[in-house]
């Protein structure tokens, strides 16, 4: 009898960018295991019909008023990312979206118990407690994406328990980002094409500046916090330039389980598309002979303000991080259209989290409102 293998049904959201398209390279790789059920982009309008024409998916989804010719003898169902999620035919949904535009189709999915590989970690931190609960209620399954939280899944992996009780701290790496030896003092003055020279990994424009601040890190703190369900008191963060390490979980016992490999984001994804399983990847075997010596550092809290600050929100919690996330998210791209300098994002950021009146434990509503209370500021606040 033919060996049985099942095909998992995918939702892209954010096909057009970074993890989208490398997510789209792993189905490629693999189309008897995989099939496209919806693509969803935002303006890049010729990538998306081109991904679509090469798929074959019957729901597509973007964000312009635009016609779309999805190529001869195909037809698709234009409709929203959240009817697409929802929809009965898909297993897995790959939110491959970038700051506040995947909560809503986030919350949809999961409340249509799918299972959501969430690499769009700005949703986790603006409104991680109403994810986990919905999550929760509807039988919806959260999948780590990110290298570190990924690394850090694969650590656990045979653990007993969920929480995990036997562990002491979470130990995340973080590369340092393009301006991890610059003098400070020059960080005034840096252009957002030297920000966005990340020296280990290639990715999208924001995750690069918020790499380069570092605030990137302080979102995955509060992102490991809800995805596995530690105090920030059990999560640290250190400095690991070659980010060959991806992270580390410590247990009471003293031991120390971390993943490893090449920093290449094809690994964490086709684990989360793939698992319990491990296939075949592409990415570069590790040669640790020539990698000869992995480095480790406290991260300086003066070079990147942005860490403890984004910690400070995380800790301090209610609509302190979707103020964090939002005011950030209009920073980086006031930042990236030259309209404010590098370090006017912390300055924003920190003014923005300094004027908000926080609500504990907000519904929806409330942190919607602490969100566009907080981007009108960063979007108006003089340089
Ligand atoms: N890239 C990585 O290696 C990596 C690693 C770990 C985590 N992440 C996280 O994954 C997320 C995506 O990162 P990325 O690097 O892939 O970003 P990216 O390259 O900028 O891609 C963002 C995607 O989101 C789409 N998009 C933007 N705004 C949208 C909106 N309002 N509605 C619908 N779609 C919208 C874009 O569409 P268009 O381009 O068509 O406009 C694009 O497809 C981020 O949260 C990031 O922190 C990324």
């Amino acid at each position: 009898m033919a060996d049985f293998r099942p095909v998992k049904r995918l939702v892209v959201l954010g096909a057009t960018g970074s993890i989208g398209c490398q997510t789209l390279d792993i189905i490629r790789s693999y189309p008897d295991r995989f099939e496209v059920a919806g693509l969803a982009g935002g303006r890049n309008l010729p990538l998306l019909t081109k991904q679509v024409r090469e798929f074959r998916p019957a729901m597509v989804s973007f964000e312009e008023e635009a016609p779309f010719d999805p190529g001869p003898g195909h037809t698709v169902t234009l409709c929203s990312m959240e009817e697409m999620v929802a929809d009965p035919s898909v297993d897995l949904v790959m939110v491959g979206t970038v700051g506040k535009a995947g909560l809503p189709a986030t919350l949809a999915a999961l409340r249509a118990g799918k299972a959501v590989a969430l690499a769009n970690k700005e949703v986790l931190v603006m409104a991680g407690a109403i994810v986990q609960e919905t999550a929760r209620r509807y039988g919806g399954t959260l999948v780590p994406v990110d290298s570190e939280h990924s690394a850090i899944w694969q650590c656990l992996v045979g653990e007993p328990g969920n929480p995990w009780p036997a562990i002491r701290r979470l130990i995340l790496t973080a590369s340092g980002g393009a301006f991890r030896d610059m003098d400070p003092d020059l960080f005034p003055t840096v252009t957002p094409e030297q920000a966005l020279r990340h020296p280990t990994w290639q990715m999208g424009r924001k995750i690069t500046v918020d790499s380069a601040t570092l605030m990137n890190k302080g979102f995955e703190v509060i992102e490991a916090h809800w995805l596995f369900g530690y105090g920030f008191e059990q999560i640290e963060v250190v400095q690991h330039r070659e980010s060959i390490l991806h992270s580390m979980v410590e247990f009471r016992d003293g031991s120390i389980k971390a993943q490893l490999g090449v920093p290449d984001m094809r690994v964490p994804l086709q684990y989360a598309l793939t698992y319990p399983e491990r296939w075949p990847s592409p990415a570069a075997a590790t040669d640790f002979l020539k990698l000869g010596s992995l480095t480790f550092e406290p991260v300086d809290a003066r070079r990147f303000p942005c860490l403890p600050l984004a910690l400070q929100a995380g800790r301090s919690g209610g609509t302190y991080p979707a103020v964090l996330s939002a005011a950030d998210e209009v920073a980086v791209g006031r930042f990236l259209d030259g309209e404010i300098r590098f370090t006017d994002i912390y300055d924003t950021v920190a003014e923005a989290l300094d004027r908000h009146s926080p609500i504990t434990m907000p519904g929806l509503d409330e942190i919607l409102a602490a969100d566009a209370t907080a981007r009108r500021f960063a979007s108006t606040r003089a340089a």
